[in-house]
């Protein structure tokens, strides 16, 4: 398992896209897996329900809850069909993103304990990429994007949430046009994807 995480407008989706693709073009079978928490549909929902978003719908604890649980069962949608098809898995964020998310949003101690706890039965990947974009870049690419919109203070705060739950991540460069960043991506990638087929041929 692979997975990218990283702030939001830092080019998640756009490389674990790119990189399944490239893995099943060199032979590997590879699995995109979307874990989203679902903060953009309640988004969506909360303005259908004439509120402002989802934290005044729900309240900023009630956001934090279902976005970890909607997350916890993207995670193990993701795994369980990258295991039943032998695929290797592309997870466009993972379980440190919800424990940002927490420490972004002030969720808490007691928040944070149970979502470690919840999530700890997940395996940890074969490599966690950490797309290393400063906030001002990411905040005027989801600006572009105009599918939604993030603060530059949660963004700030995601940034350096990052540095602190991220102990075993590689860190990429992220502000490179998209090429330049699959190219890093996939020089971290390869050789961890290509040391996990040797072992499963028995050759090492
Ligand atoms: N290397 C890049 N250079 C410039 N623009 C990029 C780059 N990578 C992605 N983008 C653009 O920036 C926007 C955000 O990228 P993307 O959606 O992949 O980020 P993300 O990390 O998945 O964001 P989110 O966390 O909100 O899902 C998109 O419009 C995408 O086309
Ligand atoms: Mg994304």
């Amino acid at each position: 398992m692979v997975a990218l995480v990283g702030i939001d407008g830092s080019g998640k989706t756009t490389q674990a896209v790119r990189l399944a693709a490239a893995l099943c073009a060199a032979g590997v079978t590879a699995r995109y897996g979307r874990n989203a928490g679902g903060r953009r549909f309640l988004g969506r929902v909360a303005r259908r329900f004439g509120r402002e978003d989802a934290v005044s719908l729900l309240g900023r604890r009630g956001l934090l809850t279902i976005e970890a649980v909607l997350r916890w069962l993207a995670i193990a949608r993701s795994l369980v069909s990258a295991r039943l098809t032998g695929a290797t898995a592309v997870m466009d964020r993972y379980t440190p993103c919800q424990l940002v998310s927490i420490r972004a949003h002030q969720g808490g101690n007691w928040l944070t304990r149970t979502v470690r706890a919840a999530y700890a039965p997940f395996p940890r990947p074969a490599v966690i990429i950490f797309l290393d974009v400063p906030p001002e870049v990411a905040y005027h690419r989801v600006e572009h994007r105009g599918e939604d919109h993030e603060d530059i203070e949660y963004l700030n705060a995601s940034y350096a949430a990052y540095k602190d739950v991220l102990s075993d991540a590689v860190h990429v460069d992220g502000t490179g046009d998209p090429d330049a960043v699959a190219r890093a991506v996939w020089a971290v990638v390869w050789p961890v994807v290509k040391r996990g087929l040797a072992v499963d041929a028995g050759l090492s």
